[in-house]
């Protein structure tokens, strides 16, 4: 299989897996269920719980750990969530997500707030049920860090903390600094790629080394990911992105683009991206795909 192939096998794969842990849409809870789903099934590269995967068959055959599949959907939920409320009126306000119209759209903010907070909630209720799955004592140990991990990173010391540098940079001019810039895209984005990888390890059995090693890996994956995703916000298109273009003008954000212009946006995502797969070479167990995956992001599309 060439590259392109083997992605596309492994998204579909991806994309079974996580239906089978998406809530059933029934009860008086219906509607809420119906727009969690509605904004989960509607695609997207699932490029967080695949880099969890890959990450974990740097240490073993990733079909032997049984934990895994419960914290790639868990991670897929938090994403989408973040998705969900960053396109709400009071965030991004912004009308078309994975080539659909968002959830507020579709549902009423009402239900998407709520839609977004049921993700979040099933999310940690999924990576939860990993632990009657547990083998040996070592296996809960692994299952309680990578809950731990995930609460750290999708939280205020990650996602949420970077969303809340975003909202405040779009006003605050003292945050228009390259510290600030690189705090919102660390925290923001880098976060939960951070979470895949770093979790993708220790489910898998790695050391602490290797795991703070993939913590500086996926921050690199991280950064040159949101520097591309604000290259695409200035010159992509929505029919190919799934989503507006100049969102991040019209909300007056601080991107990469906005403080260093579009070609040295592009020359760094690139110098990034490469420092993250050189770290990959380092590993005794190479991953080809998985360098390959890195370095073709920042020739992403959508
Ligand atoms: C979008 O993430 C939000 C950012 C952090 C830039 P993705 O580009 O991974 O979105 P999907 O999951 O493919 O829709
Ligand atoms: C969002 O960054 C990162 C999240 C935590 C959702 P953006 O606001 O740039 O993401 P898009 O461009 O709407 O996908
Ligand atoms: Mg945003
Ligand atoms: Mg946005
Ligand atoms: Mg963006």
């Amino acid at each position: 299989m060439n590259f392109k192939e083997e992605l596309s096998y492994k998204t579909e794969r991806i994309e079974a897996s996580l239906a089978r842990f998406l809530p059933p849409e029934e009860g008086y809870q219906k509607t809420v269920v119906q727009a969690m789903n509605y904004s989960v099934t509607a695609g997207g590269k699932r490029l967080r719980p695949m880099l969890m995967e890959e990450s974990a068959s740097l240490f073993c055959d990733e079909k032997e750990v049984k934990a895994l599949p419960f914290f790639m959907a868990a991670l897929e939920m938090i994403h989408t969530y973040s998705l969900v409320h960053d396109d709400l009126p009071s965030m991004d306000n912004d009308e078309y997500r994975r080539g659909r119209k968002t959830t507020h759209v579709v549902y009423g903010e009402g239900m998407a707030v709520l839609a977004g907070d049921g993700l979040l909630n099933y999310a940690f209720e999924t990576a939860s049920a990993a632990f009657a799955e547990a083998a040996s004592v070592e296996d809960y140990r692994r299952t309680a860090s990578a809950l731990r991990i995930l609460g750290r990173k999708a939280g205020i010391y990650g996602m949420i903390g970077g969303q809340c540098a975003d909202l405040k940079a779009e006003t605050d001019s003292g945050l228009i600094t390259e510290e600030a810039l690189l705090f919102i895209h660390e925290h923001k984005t880098a976060a939960l790629i951070q979470a895949a990888m770093m979790i993708g390890a220790v489910l898998a059995g790695a050391g602490q080394a290797d795991v703070d090693k993939l913590e500086k890996c996926a921050y690199d994956i991280g950064i040159a990911f949101q520097i591309q995703d604000d290259i695409l916000d200035v010159t992509g298109s929505q029919e190919v992105l799934g989503k507006p273009i100049g969102s991040d003008e019209k909300n007056h954000k601080l991107t990469y683009v906005a403080m260093h212009g579009l070609e040295q946006a592009k020359k760094d995502t690139a110098r990034i991206s490469d420092e993250a797969a050189g770290i990959l070479e380092s590993f005794p167990r190479r991953n080809l795909f998985l360098e390959e995956l890195v370095r073709q992001l920042i020739y992403r599309e959508k």
